[in-house]
This record gives C-alpha cells, sequence and structure tokens, in this order.
C-alpha cells in the first residue's frame, strides 16, 4: 500500500468512527459508511469532540482538527466507500452471518489491491472469509477500545490470507501511529480476548463461589498486579521471578482454577434479571448517574496521561 492512503470503514459505530480518525488524523482519506444516517452525523460529531479534546490536552493540535475532519466522508452506500479504497476496516455488529456476507459484496466490488480487514473481536477470519472468493486479502485488525487511544492492533491471518496482506496492513497500521503485533495462527479470540476473558472468568468464578465481592476483586487488580502490566507482562513477569517458582506456584494452583466452558451462572441470572451493568444501573456492583460518569472520566484522563506520557518517552 506504500503511498496510497484511502480508507474505508464499514460501520460508524463505538469502533468504526475511533477507527476513521485513527486514519485522518495521519492524513488518510476516509470513508465512513453506515446503513443509518443519523449514525453518522453522530459519528462525525463525536470525531469532532474527540480531536478537540485531544488538542485540548497535548496530544494534536488545535489546527489539525478542521483538516482531519476534512479528509473523512460519509456515505449509507457501501459501494461508494469501498470504490477506491486501499484498505477496507468493517466495524459492523458482531454476526458472523453478517460479516460473511459483507466480505462477499466487498471483494466482489473492490479492487484486487485492496486489503479487506475486519475489526471482529473473537470470531476466527477464516469463517468471516469464508464465503469470498479471493480470501488471500481478507484479514484480521483488532483494534481496542477507544481506537484513537488505546494503540494496540492485532493483525491476523486466516488461513487463506496472503503473507504480504498482513505484511502490508501491518506497515500501514505503523504508519498510522497504532501499535500492530502479528498473531501466527487464526484462533478465536486471538490472542488479547483470549487473555482478557481467562482474567474475566476467574473474577467472575471468584465472586460466584463467594470468596470476595465484585468490587474487591477489582481492587485487587488495581492496586497489586495491575500496577505492573504496563511495563511488566506476564511472561516477563515470570522471568523475573523465575521460571522454577512458577512451575512450583502452576504444580499447585491450577487445577484450583475455574476451567469451565460455559459463562458462569450468576453472569447469566444477572443478565435474565435485566442488571446489565452501566446500561440498567446494577451489573456486579451498583451504579448511579454520577458514578457512571466518574468512572468514564477517569479512564479517558487515564488514557490521555499515558499517551502523553508514551509520546514524551524517547
Ligand atoms: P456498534 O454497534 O457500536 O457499531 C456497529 C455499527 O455497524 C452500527 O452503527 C450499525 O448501524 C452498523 N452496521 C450494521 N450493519 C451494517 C452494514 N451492513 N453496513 C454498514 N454498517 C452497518 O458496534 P462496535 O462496538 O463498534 O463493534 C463493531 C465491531 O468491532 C464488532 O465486530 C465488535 O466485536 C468489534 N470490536 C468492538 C470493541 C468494543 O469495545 N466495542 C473492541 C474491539 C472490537
Amino acid at each position: 500500500m506504500a503511498g496510497r492512503k484511502r480508507a474505508a470503514v464499514i460501520g460508524a459505530g463505538l469502533m468504526g468512527h475511533g477507527i476513521a480518525q485513527v486514519f485522518a488524523e495521519k492524513g488518510w482519506h476516509v470513508s465512513l459508511t453506515d446503513v443509518d444516517e443519523a449514525i453518522l452525523a453522530r459519528a462525525c460529531q463525536a470525531i469532532r469532540a474527540n480531536l478537540a479534546l485531544l488538542a485540548e490536552n497535548g496530544i494534536g493540535r488545535a489546527e489539525d482538527v478542521a483538516p482531519a475532519l476534512g479528509r473523512i466522508k460519509t456515505t449509507l452506500r457501501l459501494e461508494e466507500a469501498a470504490a477506491e479504497a486501499d484498505l477496507v476496516i468493517e466495524a459492523v455488529a458482531e454476526q458472523l452471518d453478517l460479516k460473511q456476507e459483507l466480505f462477499r459484496k466487498l471483494d466482489a466490488m473492490c479492487p484486487s489491491g485492496t486489503i479487506l480487514a475486519t475489526n471482529t473481536s473473537v470470531i476466527s477470519i477464516t469463517e468471516i472469509a469464508a464465503k469470498a472468493e479471493n480470501r488471500h486479502r481478507i484479514v484480521g485488525a483488532h483494534f481496542w477500545n477507544p481506537p484513537y487511544l488505546v494503540p494496540l492492533v492485532e493483525v491476523v491471518p486466516g488461513v487463506d490470507t496472503s503473507p504480504e496482506v498482513v505484511d502490508s496492513l501491518y506497515d500501514a497500521l505503523k504508519k498510522a501511529g497504532k501499535h500492530p503485533v502479528k498473531v501466527r495462527r487464526d484462533v478465536p479470540g486471538f490472542v488479547g480476548n483470549r487473555l482478557q476473558h481467562a482474567l474475566w472468568r476467574e473474577a467472575i468464578s471468584i465472586v460466584d463461589q463467594g470468596i470476595a465481592d465484585a468490587a474487591t476483586v477489582d481492587e485487587v487488580i488495581k492496586n497489586g498486579f495491575g500496577i505492573r502490566l504496563p511495563v511488566l507482562g506476564p511472561l516477563e513477569t515470570a522471568d523475573m521471578v523465575g521460571l522454577d517458582l512458577t512451575l512450583q506456584i502452576h504444580d499447585y494452583i491450577l487445577r484450583h482454577l475455574d476451567r469451565s466452558t460455559e459463562p458462569a451462572p450468576i453472569l447469566r441470572d444477572k443478565v435474565a434479571r435485566g442488571d446489565l451493568g452501566f446500561k440498567t444501573g446494577r451489573g456486579f456492583q451498583d451504579w448511579s448517574e454520577e458514578g457512571i460518569e466518574r468512572c468514564r472520566k477517569q479512564l479517558l484522563e487515564h488514557l490521555i496521561a499515558w499517551t502523553r506520557h508514551s509520546h514524551d518517552s524517547p
């Protein structure tokens, strides 16, 4: 994709608008499409607000906001969005049949050199590509929310994806200021969500068994090993403490950890009761409007401070 800088983002929801912003900020022309005009309008407002907030906080410049917005065009027509794109990133709902059909259509309508990427969180890339003819150009590009502040993108090949497509996407993401990593093999959940949901399974199981309440579980993580994670991953930590100690701990502990292949009963019960978390004011904990607002604000401030710190660091 050297020298070419046209992206199309399919789906302008939570992830799609943020992904469009990432590329527009770095000088790409972005065509953003959705099935709903109101969502496209909201997406543009959100991008404008995000860019302004970043500039206020010294990430990017105020004078670059309008040009970045000017590089984003919206359309309800998939063909129009995809027609001239060098890179298409799909960010529609997490439904296999919807994604399969979309990639079949995109493959039929896009020029042969266009890379077709999906932002699926956990679904197999190979399955998503199954109905398309040119499966070598279909690849996973798994961003994290919010995509304009979290650097990681997992680049995931399906069984038919060509190595050139993986390399080309990786380079484009790097140039767009992201931190891409190559996952070697297409497995559900890739790397990040396998790790994240292994932790969530155990966290929920601890609450389900009455070992600690939800607030305490989160306190343990946020005030304990969670503080180390930005500078020391678990495998680095294992090396630091010694693999002999790690082996002794695993010999003892692993049989006591949750190994269920089904969601925990407590999670099913809460969802059945309509306790969905922020959406309804009650989940694992009770949430007031102020509490929800405070939590969102804290997260954004933390991510902005982290981004500023990483820009300042050599
Ligand atoms: P969302 O529901 O906020 O946005 C999806 C958008 O796709 C909606 O605006 C919808 O109108 C649009 N859409 C549906 N069918 C369409 C079609 N045929 N053509 C064009 N647009 C269409 O969902 P969200 O959270 O942005 O997720 C999108 C994808 O990103 C999913 O695959 C999800 O698993 C993945 N993802 C989500 C993350 C998150 O934290 N929410 C993180 C990483 C990946």
